[in-house]
């Protein structure tokens, strides 16, 4: 009896000390933590189990691991099972750690925590053990598996692992993240099949790759000479279908082995030298399917690559390209998707037309198949190219024999295809306009210009002759300047002065029009405004002006520039309806706006909206596009400001008074009106000996834009102690340099609630103010910064301008 109870302990130990020499065994209560470097490694070190970092960062507070086997004699270190729960990925935080106990593995946070557990009730675990086929086991008393990570598996299969009816690989989500991926290989009336899931779900979508084992699939092995098959019902074997899955030799003496659902959906066989002299890195040996970019073609999801990047299969991989004007949303994952390097908008705010915003670019070579929004038939290639141009929602068109495709974003399924004359792909893109042409956004800050520009009136001070106080001078100077600005003169192409429909009045029906120019309706830089209607009763309302200050010499350019002002037809300009020139009278006939000028509105009793506000500032830049860049021959303003704004019924605004800055501005009565007109809207260019060009009205258009955001007058007499405020312009490059734009529209609780574009808007505004007229954008360049499609660079600081010379 004594010797009976003797002999168990002994044979219990003598059963340990065998299973010792097959497997490194990891006793109940071992643990590894993060802090110390350590693995359980399999006997032959080939494998070993532990942490591996997931994330790089270095912060202890942010660093991640996770729970890890991987092959642990070559270079990769490569990564062939991590711990999942519910096909999440466990992640732990620096200080934990995992620990075998008799309930079996635990990974437990540093305060103690539980993350992941291999998840066994009732059971009790005496060992676990790391095998060498890579396999870490926990076994009961009698050496019987308990758990093991095979049945289990995350993305890949080793020899000697097979997988079961229920059992699923998960690709991962990049190359360097193994968080759970696109793909999922897995068993379903007795097939083996690859799909893509509607991640982050774990929904399935059509499958992309099937096994087919005549629905008799009982398993899939991967079995120690390194062959791959399903195993069916009946006991045969079925091979992979697929022409790059081809028979080779195996030899797992000269070869690791690994098979993987790739994170691009791809299957893949690959192998690794043993001998640690021979070349390292994983080589594929063989693959399914053929072809991922062709195979997958679902009405969901993006396909192998990401939305935007269409796939061709190099090297037996799948690579993914964007298409021109696009670019990688994230530079490290070729697979993570493209982004347009433009914004592609509808909307009340995008009114320019699409021709000036966007252009197609051709491309013969890829196809997106799927994602059609509109199909036209028949319709040639060059109809169904500017359709999509035409059609703010197209993003692509396809032109495929007499069909066109039309195509909207997200763009998924995009697959290389061969070139042929049936097919033609036109992109649309943004036209590409530097800020500067030539300069990159790193600007040259501005010099201290003002400085410079005193000093030039210092030696300009002799030469006037008279040495008296620095204001009186400062005056004389603009002056002098102010009687002969040049304006680049534009060669006269039209023969013919008038080829405009515009109407011819006689003197006498304009006198009866106006009721004998009875009912004043403005005072403008040019003359006096009149209220008129063309025909008696009718409702068709004018605003006649007639031109004083016209020099005698200008008589014969009267009406070249009225045909040029005749010829321009844009909603936010006031229309020139005819013209009367009849000995000395000069008089211009508009049409009549109701709502009177911008100044009235915006300094008048009640402030309007927010949301009108940007409706005229988007109006009235768009005026100045079509001026400065779209009619034949530029047209300069000269003289923006809110009371040349005319206010339509429908609150559009309206330039007005363009065109006629050229016939008068030699006028040498123009110079006090100028002075007037001037004051707190003009460029500084004004005031020296340089050329006037369309970047004056930039200037004033900047100070207009500020004082449409604020609500105020460019300039104010201010109270004691807010004299800061007096000048717009300045008012609002501190707020901006100290980052306190909201005090600009205090209590203005709409234009807070935008405060993106509250701020991007005084930003533009204060590059049109600029003092170096080459530094101010253009009225395109600031349209399309209003419309949200430019970013709108910082403004260089220290910031030196002339706002205005009172
Ligand atoms: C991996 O992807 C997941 C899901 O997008 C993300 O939360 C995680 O931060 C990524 N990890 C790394 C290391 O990039
Ligand atoms: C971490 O850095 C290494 C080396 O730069 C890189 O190979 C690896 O992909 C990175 N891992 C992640 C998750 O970003
Ligand atoms: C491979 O698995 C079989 C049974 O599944 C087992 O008998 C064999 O010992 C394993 N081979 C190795 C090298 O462990
Ligand atoms: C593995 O499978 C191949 C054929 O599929 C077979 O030739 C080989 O004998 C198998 N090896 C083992 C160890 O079963
Ligand atoms: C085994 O099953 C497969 C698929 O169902 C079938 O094609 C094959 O003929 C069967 N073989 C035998 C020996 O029954
Ligand atoms: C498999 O064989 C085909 C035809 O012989 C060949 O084109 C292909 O490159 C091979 N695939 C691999 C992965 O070696
Ligand atoms: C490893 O490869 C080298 C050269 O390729 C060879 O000389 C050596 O014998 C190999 N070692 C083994 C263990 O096969
Ligand atoms: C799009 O942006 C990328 C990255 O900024 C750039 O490399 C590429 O040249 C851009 N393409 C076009 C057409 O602007």
């Amino acid at each position: 009896m004594a010797s009976f109870t003797l002999l168990i302990p002994t044979l219990i130990s003598l059963q340990f000390y065998l299973l010792s020499l097959a497997f490194a065994n990891v006793n109940i209560d071992s643990t590894l933590s993060t802090a110390d470097n350590g693995v359980w490694r399999s006997p032959s070190a080939h494998f070993a189990f532990g942490f591996r970092p997931f994330n790089n960062d270095t912060d202890p507070k942010t660093k991640l691991f996770m729970v890890a086997i991987w092959y642990d004699m070559i270079p990769d270190k490569t990564v062939v099972w991590s711990a999942k729960t519910d096909n999440k990925l466990a992640t732990a935080p620096t200080g934990s750690q995992v620990r075998i106990t008799s309930a079996g593995l635990t990974l437990a946070g540093p305060k103690g925590d539980s993350i992941w557990t291999s998840n066994l009730e009732g059971i009790i675990v005496s060992v676990g053990s790391m095998l060498d086929t890579g396999n870490f086991v926990l076994l009961n008393q009698n050496s019987e598996k308990l758990w093991q990570s095979f049945e289990n598996p995350t993305d890949t299969l080793l020899p000697n692992q097979s997988l079961q009816p229920g059992g699923t690989l998960t690709s991962r989500l990049t190359d360097t993240n193994y968080s759970s991926g696109r793909f999922q290989l897995y068993f379903e009336d007795g097939n083996v099949l690859l799909s893509t899931l509607a991640w982050p779900s774990p929904l399935k979508y059509n499958s992309y790759y099937v096994l087919d084992a005549s629905g008799a699939a009982s398993t899939l092995v991967f079995n120690e000479s390194g062959d791959i098959y399903a195993k069916t019902t009946n006991g045969t074997t079925i091979q992979p279908q697929g022409s790059q899955w081809n028979s080779t030799d195996l030899d797992p003496e000269v070869n690791y082995y690994r098979a993987t659902l790739d994170f691009s959906g791809v299957f893949t066989q690959y192998y690794h030298p043993r001998n640690s002299t021979a070349q390292p890195g994983w080589k594929i040996m063989r693959y399914v399917p053929d072809n991922i970019c062709n195979e997958i073609f679902y009405q969901y999801g993006s396909g192998s690559c990401g939305y935007n990047s269409y796939c061709s299969m190099e090297k037996n991989r799948p690579t993914c390209k964007c298409p021109y004007g696009y670019s990688l949303l994230d530079p490290s994952n070729q697979f993570g998707g493209c982004q347009p390097n433009f914004t592609l908008a509808c909307g009340a705010d995008v009114q320019t037309p699409p021709e000036e915003l966007y252009e197609m670019h051709a491309a013969r070579d890829f196809n997106f198949p799927l994602g059609d929004y509109e199909r036209i038939q028949p319709y040639s290639r060059q109809d169904c190219r500017q359709f999509c141009l035409q059609d703010c929602m197209c993003a692509m068109a396809i032109s495929g024999g007499d069909t066109c495709w039309l195509k909207r974003f997200p763009l998924g399924n995009g697959r290389q295809q061969p070139i042929s004359d049936q097919h033609f792909v036109y992109i649309k893109t943004r036209v590409i306009r530097n800020f500067y042409p030539g300069a990159n956004m790193e600007l040259p800050l501005s010099p201290d210009s003002k400085k410079e520009y005193k000093a030039k009136l210092f030696l300009l001070g002799p030469l006037i002759g008279s040495l008296v106080l620095n204001s009186i001078l400062l005056a004389t100077v603009a002056l002098f300047f102010l009687m002969k600005p040049k304006v680049k003169r534009v060669p006269i192409t039209s023969s013919s002065p008038l080829e405009t429909n515009l109407h011819s009045f006689t003197y006498e029906t304009l006198e009866k029009a106006t009721w004998n120019f009875k009912e004043e309706i403005g005072r403008g830089s040019y003359g006096i405004v009149y209220k008129g209607q063309l025909e008696a009763g009718s409702c068709h309302l004018v605003a006649v002006k007639r031109l004083d200050r016209l020099a005698q010499e200008r008589e014969k350019e009267f009406r070249t520039e009225l045909s040029s002002i005749g010829r321009t037809c844009h909603k936010n300009l006031v229309r020139l309806i005819g013209f009367c020139d009849e000995g000395m009278n000069r008089i211009l006939v508009y049409e009549f706006m109701s709502n009177g000028t911008l100044a009235d509105i915006l300094f008048g009793q009640s402030n309007p909206k927010w949301n009108v506000r940007v409706g005229f500032a988007l109006g009235i830049a768009r005026g100045l596009v079509y001026l400065h860049e779209e009619c034949d021959t530029p047209i300069i303003h000269c003289d923006i400001k809110p009371q040349n704004i005319l206010i339509d019924e429908y609150l559009n605004p309206k330039i007005s008074d363009f065109g006629l800055a050229k016939l008068l501005l030699s006028d040498q009565s123009r110079t006090t009106t100028m002075i007037r007109g001037t004051r707190g809207y003009v460029a500084p260019e004004w005031f020296k000996n340089v050329a006037v060009t369309v970047k004056v009205d930039v200037y004033s258009f900047g100070v207009m834009l500020l004082e449409i955001i604020c609500s105020r007058r460019s300039v104010l007499m201010m109270e004691s102690g807010e004299e800061e405020k007096a000048l717009l312009t300045d008012w609002a490059c501190d707020c901006f340099m100290e980052g306190k734009i909201d005090v600009l529209v205090e209590n203005d609780e709409e234009a807070l609630s935008d405060y993106v574009r509250l701020q991007k808007w005084v930003k533009i505004a204060i590059w049109c103010i600029h003092e170096q007229p080459e530094m101010r954008p253009t009225m395109g360049m600031v349209m399309q910064m209003l419309e949200g499609f430019v970013e709108v660079p910082n403004p260089p600081s220290p910031f030196s301008y002339v706002p205005c010379l009172n």
